[in-house]
């Protein structure tokens, strides 16, 4: 098979095509990805002359070069490609809804010029909005976004039911909850909380910190994904969890106490506005239909992106280096000015 992996420079996308070239010996990536401050060519620096990798830089949104690449007799796209941080989306939306919904379509119209057999759009469990403390997250729950990123998600999956039901394209779409693993960039709760932790600075936690997002190991939605590809049905939405439903402030303590740091760098600081108050997934379609269920707990999870994240110091300071330190700045400046001074 060739497979089109579009954001394959990313976090996730990075541990999927990983994932895919080592579990099918006969499998061709194209990994298309516009390298924005998230994508990271260091990610894939140890596939560099693996004759079934193929890394091209070029933008979702540029429908010649799409159109060039899924010509190249290319099976099946599976769609990682998107603006992610739901801060900055608050701050800018704008690259939102370019990239996720106009590059969504630009996708969608290549795949359906060459009668691609499956297209997978990754999508994401915050489409669904926020819930109240006893219900789940059904494929069947209406869509509710908070956020110009979930606004902007929630777009490109209805335009990828729009080509099933008008040109009977066979997509498929996932909704997965916050994941976390090795190679996530550092804005992000776990890496972010992982890393000041490591370097004894404050962790800054939103609001009172009761908020609640359900954990799942990055690798576990890789096998998610593949299932789906493989087994997926045409036009259907396939939600993915970890079962693992914890506070942020549950989140912070743990990570501290695998570091042995004191609780006393948690940080309270201004809220995120809009900030969804708790997600929390039913898996049991993908369960059921797929024979899915996650595989790593969160502990072992998080032990392993925390060994990660201390064998791979310089790949994060890498980072810091760049435009994330003023991000960085400029974000949490108006959150808590005292976080700051440890820059
Ligand atoms: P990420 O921000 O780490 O990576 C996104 C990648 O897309 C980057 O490599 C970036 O360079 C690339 N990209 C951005 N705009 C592009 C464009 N116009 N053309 C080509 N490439 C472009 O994101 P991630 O966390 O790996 O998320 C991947 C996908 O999974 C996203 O679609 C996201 O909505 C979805 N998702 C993420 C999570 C999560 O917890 N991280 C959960 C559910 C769903
Ligand atoms: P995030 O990793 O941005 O994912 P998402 O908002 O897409 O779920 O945030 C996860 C949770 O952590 C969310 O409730 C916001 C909170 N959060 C903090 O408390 N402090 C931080 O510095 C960040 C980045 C997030």
């Amino acid at each position: 098979m060739r497979l089109l992996v579009t954001g394959g420079a990313g976090f996730i996308g990075t541990n999927f095509v990983r994932y895919m070239l080592r579990k099918y010996s006969d499998y061709e990536v194209v990994n298309f990805d516009k390298l924005t401050y998230a994508g990271n060519l260091e990610n894939l620096k140890d596939l560099e002359g693996n004759p079934r990798h193929r890394f091209v830089r070029g933008d979702i949104c540029d429908a010649a070069v799409v159109a060039r690449l899924v010509g190249e007799g290319i099976d099946a796209i599976v769609n990682f490609a998107a603006e992610t941080h739901v801060d900055r989306s608050i701050e800018d939306p704008i690259a939102f809804v370019i990239t996720n919904v106009l590059g969504t379509q630009t996708l969608l119209a290549a795949a359906q010029k060459n009668k691609i057999k499956r297209y997978v759009q990754v999508s994401t469990d915050e489409v669904y909005g926020s819930l109240g403390e006893l219900d789940f997250f059904r494929e069947s729950t209406p869509l509710a976004p908070s956020s110009p990123y979930s606004a902007s998600k929630a777009a490109a999956d209805l335009l990828v039911q729009a080509h099933y039901f008008t040109y009977k394209l066979p997509v498929i779409t996932t909704r997965c909850s916050n994941n976390y693993g090795p190679f996530q960039f550092p804005e992000k709760l776990l890496p972010l909380l992982i890393s000041n932790a490591m370097n004894n600075l404050p962790l800054p936690i939103y609001g009172d910190g009761h908020y609640i997002r359900d954990w799942i190991y990055v690798e576990d939605h890789c096998r998610a994904i593949d299932l789906v590809l493989h087994q997926g049905k045409p036009g259907q939405t396939y939600n993915i969890g970890g079962c693992n439903e914890r506070q942020n402030l549950e989140v912070a303590r743990l990570v501290l106490t695998i570091l042995h740091k004191p609780e006393s760098l948690i940080t309270f600081v201004k809220d995120r506005p809009g900030h969804d108050r708790r997600y929390a997934i039913d898996a049991s379609k993908i369960q059921k239909e797929l024979g899915w269920h996650p595989m790593t707990s969160f502990e072992e999870g998080l032990q392993k992106t925390i060994a990660w994240y201390q064998d791979n110091k310089k790949w994060v300071a890498d980072i810091q280096q760049g435009e994330y330190r003023n991000y960085y700045q400029r974000m949490y400046t108006h959150r808590d000015e005292t976080l700051l001074k440890h820059l």
